[in-house]
């Protein structure tokens, strides 16, 4: 029988490629191309299944001209890349990589949190720059982490694991605030109390993002929220670029409306607004939360075993629609 058609469409562990061209007849990016909406279509004709990562949109305009593909199997737990709604009317199934990245994710929102609020990434470039002369009391002091007040938006699986590491890591008091509350053995659980955003906004010493990227989260964090959080305060995304609004935060940095920001997504990523890399206060790291070989490979894993799950045997493991 006639294996079934993939597009692997970014560069992949080998491995993962050997397992796949077991089921399926594979055209790989191993050279990472980043393709045109126009390439990307080209290269999915005639095929049912496509490994995607967030760089791929996958929209009506694409489902459309590739009225083959049965699948779409993302290579990340984020999904904003897909337009659900057009893939679900179009008959097409997504899925993504939950749980397998997320304490990985939430060790690195703790360690962002921790580079931007005892300023590491500003210190280490005075150092690099030759200018460090002398020790001094208050050179690049930074803001207290242990017993002071984290705040959490968004409290998925990944929020839940900041918050633990938070409150029974660091002693931290935990305020969040979601779409639903958590139940009271989970508020317990992740030593975490529920807040209004407002609330979250005025109390938190440390803020951070990790809700999900949707339409509504567009500029959750702009100038009027920065206005009403401390100005001793730490802001630190690792949701999705959008979330924050990238012009009003680096105007904020440089006014220090808030103290400082750590950044692992922006919008229009891999583009960044320009005044982010003028100001000092801002750690920025290239999107990189979930990266660590075994979670990336734990992923890589879990998209793959989605494509054999629903192509060969009709159940996507971790389905969206
Ligand atoms: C990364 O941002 C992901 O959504 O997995």
């Amino acid at each position: 029988m006639k294996k079934p058609a993939i597009l692997v469409a970014r560069a992949v562990f080998p491995e993962v490629l050997t397992q796949l061209e077991q089921h399926f007849e594979v055209a790989a990016n191993q050279g990472d191309t980043l393709w045109t909406p126009a390439e990307l279509i080209e290269r999915l004709q005639g095929k049912q299944g496509a490994f995607t990562t967030g760089s791929e949109r996958i929209d009506a305009a694409l489902l459309a001209a590739c009225p083959e593909l049965k699948i779409c199997a993302n290579m990340a737990v984020g999904y904003n890349n897909f337009d659900l709604a057009a893939m679900t009317d179009a008959g097409v199934k997504a899925s993504n990589t939950p749980d397998v990245l997320t304490e990985t994710t939430a060790d690195f929102g703790f360690a962002l949190l921790m580079a931007t609020a005892r300023r590491m990434a500003e210190s280490e470039h005075f150092l690099r720059a030759g200018r460090w002369k002398s020790w001094r009391y208050d050179l690049f002091a930074g803001a207290e982490v242990h017993g002071s007040t984290l705040g959490i938006l968004g409290m998925g699986r990944i929020g839940q694991g900041i918050a633990k590491r938070g409150a029974h890591g660091f002693g931290m008091k935990v305020i969040y605030h979601n779409r639903s509350r958590l139940d009271a053995a989970t508020e317990v659980l992740c030593g975490a109390s529920y807040v209004s955003k407002a609330d979250l906004l005025k109390q938190a010493d440390h803020l951070m993002l990790v809700l999900p990227y949707s339409p509504e989260a567009q500029h959750a964090i702009g100038a009027t929220e920065l206005a009403q959080m401390k100005p001793t305060a730490t802001l630190v995304n690792i949701a999705r670029g959008g979330i924050v609004d990238d012009a009003a935060l680096a105007q904020a940095l440089k006014n220090r409306v808030i103290a400082a920001a750590g950044l692992d997504v922006f919008e229009g990523e891999p583009a960044l607004h320009p005044d982010l890399l003028t100001v000092p206060n801002v750690v920025l790291t290239p999107h990189i939360a979930s990266a660590t070989l075994p979670t990336r490979r734990a992923m890589a894993q879990l998209a793959a075993d989605n494509l054999v799950g629903f192509l060969l045997h009709g159940k996507a493991l971790t389905p969206l629609n």
